[in-house]
């Protein structure tokens, strides 16, 4: 069996975080108010009333984070760039101070040998644009490009790949369709104008991109999808679950289509948010690489409600994170060979740009250790299969504001004390960093890696 060291030579290895979740400093240098800030302020929203006002302090304190990227010997640092730093407003100038900041870090970054891959929009979208209907405002997409291109003008000279959006998907469903999320909507299925305003977003701004020289990616949260039985009604659940999570994301940009939305009750044109011409709009550009982040499989049962085509199951007999997600590591595997299959010639090389777990382990986070290894194994397993994949980013590098749980949920290599901000490796830190050191010197060598590197 194939494993992580045998994962192809040129393989990046790298860390993710994003903006709202480490920055903190929401008030300083002209920064605007996002979603996010004014749906943590609505008691309630987040566990214990947690926000992330504070987070891990990360504006302030990203040398020393930058310090410990530099220790695990990373190729690359996935970050987001929070549009109300650069756009307070959502239009208008940009802040010299948001770009500046930026500015540093890619600098810094630089300066220890990690290449910079930003993110353009993870969820923190400008309250002031949420305030003309956000994503359900079609002129979003239009703000977003511009916003996209003072950012790449700025850094496009030392940038090369950019992620345009995080987990359209997610944004869509918690944040639109099940109010878990900013900005708290919960609209159902009168959410899905918002899958394809974001992949609007997604294509105009990738044309900018791409007019700059620039790789373009974006980052889609993937699930397998497993019937809960060979039945046939578990099976059209299965298939329309699919459609949703991964389908509805996925085919505009592949195959320059949606998917068939009858089981969620619309047509192709998403509740008349599709117009003539958007899904060349949204091809125009093709993906440099497709960014997936996976966490674990779905299993899916008919439905016991009629306002869903579908129910969920529990997976039996397996262990589950922190967070209760089910750990999974071959439905990596049979999610990157399913992509494969499913679109062929039409699927460019892949990166992991998020995977990892939640637990409550102390300073020796085993179960952590086991995730991460069995899963590089399982990514180590399809790349053997053929799947051209380039990359991996654990989420995290340090332990950060976890959205709707607050800081209760801890995904850091590194231990972060949120009172006193002190940072502390924990052994899945210097696992991390002996995996990468040694899978540079099995492929330096051709393969001998003894094993005590492993
Ligand atoms: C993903 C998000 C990321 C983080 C992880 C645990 O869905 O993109 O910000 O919260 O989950």
């Amino acid at each position: 069996m194939p494993d992580r060291y045998d994962l192809p030579a040129g393989f990046r290895w790298g860390v993710a975080t994003a903006a709202y979740q480490i920055e903190g400093a929401v008030d300083e240098d002209g920064r605007g108010p996002s979603i996010w800030d004014t749906f943590t302020a609505r008691p309630g929203t987040v566990r214990d009333g947690h926000t992330g006002a504070v987070a891990c302090d990360h504006y302030h304190r990203y040398p020393e984070d930058i310090e410990l990227m530099r220790g695990l010997g990373l190729d690359g640092y996935r970050f987001s760039i929070a549009w109300p730093r650069i756009r307070p407003t959502g239009a208008g100038p940009a802040n010299p101070a948001g770009l500046a900041f930026y500015d540093r870090l890619v600098d810094d970054l630089l300066a220890v040998g990690i290449t910079p891959l930003p993110t353009l929009f993870h969820w923190d979208l400008p309250q002031a644009l949420e305030d003309r209907g956000g994503w359900l405002n079609r002129d979003t997409a239009y703000h977003f490009a511009e916003y996209a291109a003072i950012v790449a003008d700025r850094l496009g000279d030392r940038v090369p790949a950019w992620i345009t959006l995080n987990e359209p998907f997610v944004h869509m469903v918690y944040g639109h369709a099940l109010g878990i999320h900013a900005p708290g909507h919960a609209l159902m299925l009168d959410a899905l104008p918002v899958a394809h305003h974001q992949l609007l977003a997604h294509g105009l701004a990738a044309s900018l991109l791409h007019e700059r020289g620039l790789d373009v990616l974006i980052s889609n949260n993937l699930t397998p999808v497993e019937p809960a039985s060979p039945s046939p009604a578990d099976l059209a659940a299965a298939e329309a679950y699919d459609t949703l999570h991964n389908r509805l994301f996925t085919d505009p940009l592949l195959l320059g289509r949606y998917p068939d939305l009858t089981a969620f009750g619309t047509g192709p044109d998403l509740h008349g948010a599709v117009r003539p011409g958007d899904l060349d709009l949204i091809t125009a550009t093709p993906l440099t690489g497709l960014g997936v982040n996976y966490y674990n499989p779905t299993r899916i049962a008919a439905p016991t409600d009629p306002s869903l085509p579908f129910t969920f199951a529990e997976i039996p007999d397996v262990p589950h994170t922190a967070f209760g997600w089910p750990v999974v590591p071959d439905g990596l595997t049979h999610l990157l060979l399913h992509l494969r299959d499913t679109y062929g010639k039409a699927l460019p090389p892949l990166t992991i740009t998020e995977n990892g777990c939640s637990t409550t382990e102390g300073p020796d986070d085993t179960f952590r250790i086991s995730y991460l290894s069995t899963h590089l194994d399982a990514l180590a397993t399809a790349a053997a299969e053929g799947v051209d994949v380039r990359g991996y980013y654990t989420w995290s590098l340090i332990d950060n504001f976890e959205w709707a749980e607050g800081y209760h949920q801890r995904f850091g290599l590194v231990h972060v004390d949120f009172v006193t901000q002190a940072r502390t490796p924990r052994a899945s830190y210097a696992w991390y960093r002996d995996l990468i050191a040694a899978h540079r010197v099995r492929c330096a060598t051709g393969g001998s890696v003894t094993s005590g590197d492993r």
